[in-house]
């Protein structure tokens, strides 16, 4: 093998870090955040076909805000794999589906999806927080708050989009 070979042959493969959390621990810390992955990841595609489907007089602050969420889903499916690589173990590859129905619906079905499924992610990432800090990984916990805390304003945004008069 030459030496360009010999640099570019490394594969990755799981570490033991020494940072106080059982294997165990970090085993199934890991796994679920491969599930919250696995959900951001299709939030955010979800988000970003229906940034470029929506339609009616709110297109523009629709399309707008759509651009803003996808953007930080973006950001944070990063956040969630770099994580899991921090605790020792590789990223899964993202188990990514929405609906084929997400691709033609009104302004006002595209909230209350989107509602739904931030609500969904809160719920999961709630749990998962709890379960961390139970088990002493409070950088996974305050990973999630943080997370948590976009998810619940941006509920709280497109809420208000949707709130009757
Ligand atoms: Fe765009």
């Amino acid at each position: 093998m030459n030496k360009t070979a010999t640099v570019l042959a490394s594969k990755p493969h799981a570490e033991t870090p020494k940072s106080g959390l059982e294997t165990s621990t970090r085993k199934e810390i890991s796994d679920a955040l491969g599930d919250i992955l696995s959900a951001a990841y299709s939030l955010l595609l979800k988000t970003h076909v229906h940034h470029w489907n929506v339609v009616g007089p709110l297109f523009h602050p629709l399309h707008i805000m759509l651009e803003d969420q996808y953007k930080a889903l973006f950001e944070a499916v990063d956040v969630y794999a770099e994580r899991i690589r921090a605790l020792g173990f590789l990223t899964p590859i993202p188990k990514v589906a929405i609906k084929p129905d997400a691709q033609a619906m009104s302004g006002e079905a595209i909230v209350f999806d989107l509602i739904a499924d931030h609500e969904a992610c809160v719920r999961d990432m709630r749990e998962i927080a709890i379960k961390a800090e139970d088990k002493k990984d409070i950088v996974t916990h305050d990973m999630l708050v943080a997370r948590m805390d976009w998810h619940e304003k941006t509920i709280w945004m497109l809420r208000a989009i949707v709130t009757k008069a």
